[in-house]
């Protein structure tokens, strides 16, 4: 049996979807691991986007990575974060823009891993109702938190969090000001349709913008993300985030020297 997809993965076989599977899933019976997992290869197997090369280290010996206790469900994975910080390195970043702040778990590993980034990260307030239609799994990960993770610790001196619905906040003091826009917000195709736009706006030519969620699991984020015509676009590994990439990364990324 195969899988047969567009991706540039090609076919796989059941051995290594299997192993794939009980990689990716690796608590629960085992017949559900395997059906899951089965179902995320054939996703990735049949996406068009193509994969970025791994992260790279950067010459950095450490990364800062949240404990695995601190993780709650709706927070970036390990490799996701490892990605975030490769590619606020790759940009240089001074600013990087979080539509999505959760917890502030994954600001806080951004800012402890990038020393000199200040952080602005976007969450709705405590009462307000979205503007827009959700996802039916953004109900389970709205984030009406009293306090965020990174608060009373040195890194929030560089975070700022600001407290209002993409769909109505003002973007435009960031226009065109910042490295790394992370859009992890609501995941409704209005929404990410919405929070895509903001994030060109706020990008700078040479920055990066990255997406989470690109998965079987949330349809309207691959729907979206699809359909943007002319736009490049990569997937990266291991994770569920895409990428886009500005002029200078893109060049990097075609000479082989993005990391
Ligand atoms: C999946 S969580 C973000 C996780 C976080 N970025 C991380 O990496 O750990 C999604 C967050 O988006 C917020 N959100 C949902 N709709 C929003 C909206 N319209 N405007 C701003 N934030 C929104 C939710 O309250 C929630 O905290």
């Amino acid at each position: 049996v195969v899988v047969a997809g567009r991706g540039r993965r090609g076919a796989r076989t059941v051995r290594d979807l299997a192993r794939v599977a009980l990689v990716r899933a690796p608590r629960g019976p085992l017949l559900s691991r395997l059906a899951s997992g089965i179902l995320d290869a054939a996703f990735e197997a049949s996406s068009p986007l193509p994969c970025l090369p791994p992260p790279a280290s950067a010459g950095r010996d450490l990364l800062v990575v949240p404990a695995p206790g601190a993780v709650a469900p709706g927070n970036q994975s390990i490799e996701g974060v490892a990605c975030l910080v490769a590619l606020a390195e790759a940009t240089r970043a001074e600013r990087i823009f979080e539509i999505g702040t959760y917890n502030g778990l994954t600001a806080l590993a951004l800012a402890a891993n990038l020393p000199h980034v200040r952080i602005d990260t976007l969450d709705l307030p405590p009462d307000l109702v979205p503007e827009l239609p959700l996802a039916e799994s953004d109900e389970l990960h709205l984030s009406r938190a009293a306090s965020r993770r990174y608060e009373g610790r040195p890194e929030a001196d560089r975070i700022t969090q600001h407290l209002g619905d993409s769909a109505r906040f003002d973007f435009s003091p960031f226009a065109g000001a910042i490295d790394l826009v992370y859009v992890d917000g609501a995941h409704s195709r209005e929404y990410v349709e919405n929070d895509t736009n903001a994030a060109f706006r706020m990008v700078k030519p040479d920055g990066a913008i990255v997406w989470d969620d690109y998965s079987r699991l949330v349809p309207d984020v691959p729907a979206l993300l699809h359909g943007l015509a002319g736009v490049p676009l990569h997937r990266v590994r291991s994770t569920r985030l895409v990428v886009w990439l500005g002029g200078e990364l893109r060049r990097r990324l075609q000479a082989g020297t993005l990391w």
